[in-house]
């Protein structure tokens, strides 16, 4: 029986959030993503141009469908949490439904209930500050968008979720080592991803069998990187330095959320997965 994914923080074919769902869909699941409200438009025009037909193509040379895409704004739980000038900006006022409880009725009413759920998404405003120059705004801005958030996806999304299934996040290396440069409370955050993941292994283990993973990922040029700023030295850092000296494909974190949304990996919860040319096991630069 086919699987059905939901992958939150899809809104271009560059991130990995774009390359999950290409491994997923290659494995034969059917594919669902949550597009932040203000990327939506172009996103969706982009789909129906035909704009990302070629890095649709899967290994089949089938394109790669997309049964439904979603708006979201994984900061907000529920309409009552929508500020009013959010609600009066053009760039959200097309949109409905986009808090993440609405969401997880909508994916209810299509759907039923889905197997996989992917957050690929993260946002920090001050990321360019160093830690210690952060305000208290950005930094709890930075936790809101790229932990809570994930908190709130599965709390919505549980009821809807098969039993056995999957839930998998993104992290980066930054949670646990100094990365100069990842800044505004976004090394914070993806502790605090990396811990809960730990935390919601528990609870939706016991209370679904549900498997919760995070894949800590190595440097790519995805559009949240690329506003980042130091994107190019750290592949450059990783290419010269990880044990396996090659590019990072976002193919190859995809074929790992496949893997671990598989019957392949069904004793493994709790983890945090490396999926970074090796570079996370070195002590000093070579
Ligand atoms: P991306 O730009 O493809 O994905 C980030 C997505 O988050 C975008 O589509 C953006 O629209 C969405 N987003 C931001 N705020 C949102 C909100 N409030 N509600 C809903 N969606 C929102 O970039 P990338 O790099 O593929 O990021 C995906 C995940 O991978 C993130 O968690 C990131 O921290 C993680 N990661 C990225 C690495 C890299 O070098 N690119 C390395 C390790 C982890």
């Amino acid at each position: 029986k086919g699987k059905r994914a939901f992958i939150a923080g899809v809104a271009d074919d560059n991130g990995y959030g774009w390359a999950i769902a290409k491994s997923l869909a290659a494995a034969g699941a059917e594919i669902l993503v949550g597009t932040w409200v203000p990327a939506l438009n172009i996103f969706e025009s982009s789909l129906r141009r035909g704009k990302f037909d070629e890095s649709r193509k899967l290994q089949d040379g089938s394109l790669m469908e997309i049964a439904k895409v979603y708006p979201l704004d994984a900061v907000y739980d529920n309409p009552e949490d929508v500020p009013e000038d959010v609600k009066a900006n053009k760039r959200y006022a097309g949109a409905t439904n986009w808090t993440v409880q609405e969401v997880a009725e909508s994916v209810k009413k299509d759907f039923g209930t889905i197997d996989i759920l992917v957050h690929s998404l993260a946002n920090g405003p001050e990321v360019s500050k160093p830690l210690s120059e952060t305000s208290r705004k950005g930094y709890l801005a930075a936790l809101s968008a790229s932990s809570y958030s994930y908190i709130s996806l599965l709390k919505h999304f549980l009821p809807i979720m098969n039993q056995d299934g999957s839930a998998i996040s993104l992290t980066y290396i930054a949670s646990e080592r100094i990365i100069p440069g990842y800044g505004g409370g976004m090394s914070s955050a993806k502790a605090a991803l990396e811990s809960d993941t730990r935390v919601l292994a528990f609870e939706a283990g016991r209370k679904k069998r549900i498997r919760v993973n995070t894949i800590s990922a190595g440097p790519l040029g995805s559009r949240a990187a690329k506003a980042i700023g130091f994107i190019d030295m750290m592949i450059d850092y990783s290419f010269t330095n990880a044990p396996l000296q090659k590019e990072l494909h976002a193919e190859e974190v995809g074929n790992t959320a496949a893997f671990l949304s598989s019957p392949l990996a069904s004793a493994i919860t709790g983890s945090v997965i490396y999926v970074d040319n090796g570079l996370n096991a070195m002590g000093v630069g070579v």
